[in-house]
């Protein structure tokens, strides 16, 4: 078990920023017993912290203020998208990246500045894009020339000028996930920068189409700061490059997500601060050279807001011994809730909510309750004795958990609750059987 008390500094990574344990030897999150909040609201249960969310969303705010002042952060939706988070979002002044229909819709439905809207994604329907030029939203961020077509003509029919980003693959490789990797020239998203002439062409010669800016977002779960230098640097080059042969100005660049958390104490990110510098400083640099107006940074962290926010917290059932092996704990939850192990054999780390000052420890592993042997949340990890009824808790659930989650094997969705200083409150309602049939005719 992780001692919580010695890894202060970590803890705004790893574990939500006011985590403590209290004189009971639970596990306390703003001041919340987790082992209450599971009485209230049950299990699983994934719970946000909302001090956590806005302090991660603060760094980016001081760090960008502080070494360029004309930026804006969008929040990545993906990651962990409801009307609440886009709510606060919202409040703070971040704009937000959706990539669909569905989280435009939620974002509308959250009274979100629809100005500070980006949509993205590679596949986007006409039904979408319409629904994107009906409701104003700032810029769609262009990502093939199927796309161009599709913006270029339901413009037209709506008879509106549209503000556009051009996605890039700047052909940048990062070390992260196979699955997680974008800015790589292999990739299914974005324009490759030798087809640029040709967008170019397209867009000069459209009255619907106003190009403010470029796009490019390298992957996510990244650890280094070069490949974002690299990216500022490549998408700047470009933007030399429209000047000199279309003669306009573009007026933004935006970077992407991907910043990486710690799921482990084995990880080590970045810092906000030094990636701020470091990408503000060559833009500063570059655009000297290249005799640019600095453009507004833009740039759409998701993970690096909400995931060490979260925490999801299970019961524990059944306890398998396997003679001379390993012993599964079963919990009420798994790869439905989080299907991250299962698809990135992404780690994670883990308490028992219940027996946070418990010191007699044993090395198990952690295993969902779906049908399919690859349901493990978490391989060999060192937890106090774990009996039935005990509470698994997971930290740094909060990005593309919920967000990812199923209802495989027709399990009902974990409820979400949000917690701060002074209350915790349901701001996802966990689904009932009835939710669940609700559309089977
Ligand atoms: N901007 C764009 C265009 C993106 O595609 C993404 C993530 C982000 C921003 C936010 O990236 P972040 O800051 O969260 O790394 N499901 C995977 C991650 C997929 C990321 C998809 N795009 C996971 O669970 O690791």
């Amino acid at each position: 078990m992780p001692n919580l008390e010695l890894k202060k500094n970590e803890l705004q990574k790893l574990y939500p920023i006011n985590t403590a344990i209290n004189n009971k030897g639970h596990l306390v999150i703003s001041g919340h017993d987790v082992t209450e909040l599971v009485k209230s609201y049950g299990t699983p249960l994934y719970i946000i912290d909302e001090t956590t969310f806005k302090y991660n969303a603060n760094e980016y705010i001081n760090a960008l203020k502080k070494h360029y002042d004309n930026y804006l952060i969008l929040y990545a939706g993906k990651s962990f998208a409801c009307k609440r988070i886009f709510k606060i979002a919202n409040a703070m002044g971040l704009g937000l990246d959706v990539v669909s229909g569905g989280e435009l819709y939620t974002a509308i439905k959250a009274g979100f500045n629809l100005k500070n809207i980006y949509f993205h994604g590679n596949n986007k329907s006409e039904d979408e894009i319409q629904m994107a030029i009906k409701n104003d939203i700032g810029r769609i961020v262009c990502d093939n020339f199927y796309e161009l077509e599709l913006l270029q003509k339901n413009a037209k029919e709506a008879n509106k000028v549209i503000d556009i980003l051009i996605r890039l693959t700047p052909g940048i490789e990062c070390h992260t996930h196979e699955y997680i990797k974008t800015g790589h020239l292999d990739s299914k998203f974005g324009f490759d920068l030798e087809y640029l002439d040709v967008v170019m062409k397209i867009i000069v010669n459209s009255k619907n189409l106003n190009l403010k800016g470029l796009h490019s977002h390298i992957g996510s779960q990244i650890f280094e700061i070069e490949p974002f230098v690299d990216s500022v640097e490549i998408l700047l080059d470009q933007c030399k490059h429209i000047k000199d042969n279309y003669n306009i100005e573009l007026s933004e660049i935006d970077i992407g997500g991907g910043i990486g958390i710690s799921y482990t104490t084995e990880d080590d990110p970045i810092s906000i601060d030094k990636w701020a510098q470091a990408t503000t400083t060559r833009l500063k640099e570059r655009c000297k050279t290249l005799g640019l107006n600095p453009p507004k940074l833009i740039c759409e962290p998701g993970r690096s807001l909400i995931a060490p926010a979260g925490v999801t917290v299970y019961e524990v059932g059944s306890i398998k011994q396997v003679p001379n092996e390993r012993k599964f704990i079963s919990v009420d939850g798994g790869m439905a809730d989080n299907p991250r192990p299962i698809t990135y054999q992404a780690k994670y780390t883990a308490v028992v909510a219940n027996k946070m000052n418990s010191k007699e420890l044993e090395k198990v592993t952690i295993a969902g309750r779906y049908c399919e042997t690859g349901d493990i949340l978490i391989k060999d990890i060192e937890l106090p004795k774990v009996t039935h009824g005990d509470l698994i808790t997971v930290f740094s659930t909060g990005a593309y958990n919920y967000s990812m989650s199923s209802n495989y094997n027709l399990a009902p969705r974990a409820a979400c609750v949000l917690v701060n200083n002074e209350k915790s409150e349901v701001i996802i309602e966990r689904e009932t059987y009835d939710d669940i049939i609700s559309k089977h005719k």
